[in-house]
């Protein structure tokens, strides 16, 4: 029977059938130099992400592929919820002590309107599972973590473009929920130095879809987020195909909303670095702010799009003509969120290099490609348990 060698290294993603989550296995599979475990308990996804995923992984293996890359190319997909400590243990044990070499914690609930009708649930479900999972990881001595932030962080940003430096400041619930979690991995790298090694990464608005086509965002109902949307009304999903554009009384160039844009792809490529930097012989600990080996990173372009801009390009990419009317702002929206990416650059050798152009062309290529999501394609999903 086939073991698997030590140079594959063990990687346990969490909300790894999840639309970013999804992306960061396809880019860790494509180095071919690790083994990915998936945990999902499917609250907002399918398995058939991680059946397309692997596909795309073997069809990209090369003809002479050994063993070893055959096996990296094959996911350990586990269905469970994180929140509770018995199914997660169960998924450790199955490696034992040691044998899981790091974490990229993705999972989350992430509606920041529906987080401020049932906050429990969000502090629940997102704090919560952090905690166990962090439990669970130490008792397994897994001490090496990437957690996936948000810009939503920085609340309404005092400078623009935000540094990391710029203080915590959320606004809804889902924010906050990221603030604290961001906190307590800081306050256990801090009290135990010796031990772990966390780095939370914040994103700015990732968009697009492997080009591929066979993997991509598949949100349930009307999108709320304004990408989606777009391609949703694009392919004919969207009962009043009208876009309703959030206010245009901002103080910015068009006066709608600025966002930084930035390739899933690109923004998966950040994890791979993220989780290099937690390697022994990295140097990205060694001006930490506090005693522990804790870092926040921004994921961004740095480079701020409108609403208006947005709409533009993805006329460009569909050739759909969008109708659209400026109404009032949205509760909880802040004129500009445009990383300042320098210390991601510098530090981890970040860079988002992809184009709105490009964002918008796969987006619609995979939205062409499945109309209606996952859910069109007939199949079913995969699981160990
Ligand atoms: P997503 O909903 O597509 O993926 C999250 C996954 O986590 C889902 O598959 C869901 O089923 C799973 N999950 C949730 N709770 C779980 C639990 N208790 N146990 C097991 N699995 C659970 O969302 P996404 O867009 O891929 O976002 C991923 C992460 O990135 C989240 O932490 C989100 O807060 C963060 N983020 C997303 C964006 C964005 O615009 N998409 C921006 C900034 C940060
Ligand atoms: C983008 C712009 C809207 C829809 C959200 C979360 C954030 C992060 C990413 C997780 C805004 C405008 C939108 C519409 C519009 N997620 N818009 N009409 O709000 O920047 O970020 O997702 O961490 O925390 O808040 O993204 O796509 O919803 O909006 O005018 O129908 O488009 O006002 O300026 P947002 P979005």
């Amino acid at each position: 029977e086939y073991t698997m060698p030590e140079s594959l290294r063990r990687v346990l993603v969490t909300g790894g059938a999840g639309y970013i989550g999804s992306h960061v296995i396809y880019s860790l599979q494509d180095t071919r130099r690790y083994k990915v475990i998936s945990v999902d308990n499917h609250h907002n996804s399918t398995p058939k992400s991680l059946v397309r995923v692997a596909e795309l992984a073997r069809s990209n293996l090369p003809a002479d592929a050994s063993e070893q890359d055959k096996d990296s190319a094959e996911i350990d997909a586990f269905a469970a919820d994180l929140t509770k400590p018995e199914e997660v243990r169960k998924v450790f044990e199955r490696y034992g002590k040691g044998g899981i070499w790091g974490v990229v914690h993705i999972a989350a609930y992430k509606a920041v309107g529906e987080s401020t009708e049932i906050p429990l649930t969000y502090y629940a479900n997102n704090v919560g599972a952090t905690i166990t999972l962090l439990q669970i990881m130490a008792e397994f001595d897994c001490t090496r973590i990437v957690y996936s932030s948000s810009a939503t962080v920085y609340g309404t940003p005092p400078i623009i473009p935000i540094p990391e430096t710029t203080r915590l400041e959320a606004q809804s619930p889902y924010g906050k929920t990221k603030i604290m979690c961001e906190t307590v991995i800081e306050d256990l790298c801090n009290a135990e130095p010796k031990t772990w090694r966390a780095l939370s990464l914040r994103y700015f608005n990732p968009a697009g879809a492997h080009p591929s086509g066979q993997i991509g965002e598949d949100p349930r109902g009307r999108p709320g987020n304004l990408l989606p949307l777009l391609a949703h009304m694009a392919i004919g999903r969207v009962k009043d195909p009208k876009l309703n554009v959030f206010g245009n009384d901002y103080p910015t160039p068009d006066g709608t909303c600025v966002r930084d844009y930035l390739h899933v792809l690109d923004l998966a490529k950040g994890h791979l670095l993220a989780l290099d930097a937690l390697a022994p012989q990295s140097k990205v600990f060694d001006n930490c702010p506090g005693e522990g080996r804790y870092k926040a990173y921004n994921l961004g372009k740095g480079k701020g799009m409108s609403v208006l801009q947005i709409v533009d390009a993805m006329r460009k990419a569909t050739a759909y003509d969008y109708k659209y009317e400026i109404i009032g702002r949205r509760k909880g929206d802040v004129p500009d969120l445009t990383a300042d990416p320098a210390l991601a650059e510098r530090e981890l050798g970040f860079k988002a290099q992809q184009t709105l152009e490009t964002m918008c062309r796969d987006l619609w290529n995979w939205q062409t490609k499945n109309p209606n999501g996952y859910d069109g394609d007939g199949s079913v999903g995969f699981g160990i348990f």
